[in-house]
């Protein structure tokens, strides 16, 4: 199954009855692991957390350590029904940056075949990495 397809699946599992925005994300590590998410929203509107982290959530909690994820693919869906290109916020950002050592790449959807293609470190320039 092609990522895409991965995608559109697990779009149907996104909760988001507040916003109508689906999103669903599937992250890749090094060794070829895959680990899902979607956006799960709540009444209590900020409680709600992003796909693309619940995702890489998902993952430290199964063993993955920093520097293991190689890639982040998101398909995302708006209030109309329509495949819209969503490129992760910037708290996404940072968790994507930490996670992989500033190496993974993020791969947007527009389409089934159209899909942009961009470093973290692009998406998140002059990154926070440490306190020491
Ligand atoms: N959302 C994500 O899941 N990922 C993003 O990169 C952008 C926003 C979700 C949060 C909320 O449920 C909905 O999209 C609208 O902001």
């Amino acid at each position: 199954m092609s990522y895409f397809e991965t995608l559109t699946e697990l779009l149907e599992r996104s909760f988001a009855p507040y916003s109508g925005f689906h999103v669903a994300s599937v992250v890749v590590t090094r060794e070829g692991r895959i680990f899902k998410g979607v956006n799960v929203e709540s009444v209590a509107y900020p409680t709600t957390i992003c796909a693309e982290r619940n995702a890489i959530f998902s993952a430290v909690t199964e063993g993955i350590r920093p520097g293991d994820i190689a890639e982040v693919h998101i398909l995302a869906r708006n209030s109309a029904q329509e495949l819209f290109p969503a490129y992760p916020c910037g708290s996404c950002r940072q968790i994507i940056a930490e996670q992989s050592l500033n190496q993974a790449t993020v791969y947007v959807y527009h389409s089934s075949t159209e899909i942009s293609r961009h470093t973290i470190a692009e998406l998140l320039p002059h990154g926070f990495f440490s306190l020491e």
